[in-house]
């Protein structure tokens, strides 16, 4: 059911966690089945994604796509980050089963609701 990439994630997730320090978090969550992705981002002053964490309930596919979701993000501008899809997560982990295609979606979400959130806060200390 689960490739041997999506399983080697979910068993030994290595952004799984609290971030310390946290600048952006987005919580992104689906209905129909229950699972939710919390994800958290270290921001630093030059807007370069340094550290991104998350927290999950949901099935193994969902802790996966969090998981690469954070590799992914790790390095970029926070505007940059809003180019990476759910069809990028879906490929890192080297597919999924048509019924666990939204996980994926789900972990895209959880990144543009961070990246929201943190141009929200940064609009705040501006003002
Ligand atoms: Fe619902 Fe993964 S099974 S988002």
């Amino acid at each position: 059911m689960y490739n041997q990439t999506v399983m080697t994630k979910f068993l030994n997730p290595r952004n799984a966690g609290t971030l310390r320090g946290a600048n952006a978090t987005g919580k992104a969550g689906n209905s129909s089945c229950g699972d939710v992705i919390k994800l958290y981002l270290l921001v630093d002053e030059e807007g370069i994604i340094d550290e991104a964490k998350f927290k999950a309930f949901g099935c193994p596919a969902t802790i996966a796509c969090s998981d690469i979701a954070c590799d992914l993000v790790a390095g970029l501008q926070v505007d940059e980050a809003l180019n990476v899809s759910s069809k990028e997560i879906f490929d890192e982990l080297g597919g999924l089963d048509d019924n666990r295609v939204y996980c994926s979606v789900l972990a895209e979400d959880a990144i543009k609701l961070a990246v929201e959130d943190y141009y929200k806060k940064k609009a705040k200390e501006n003002k």
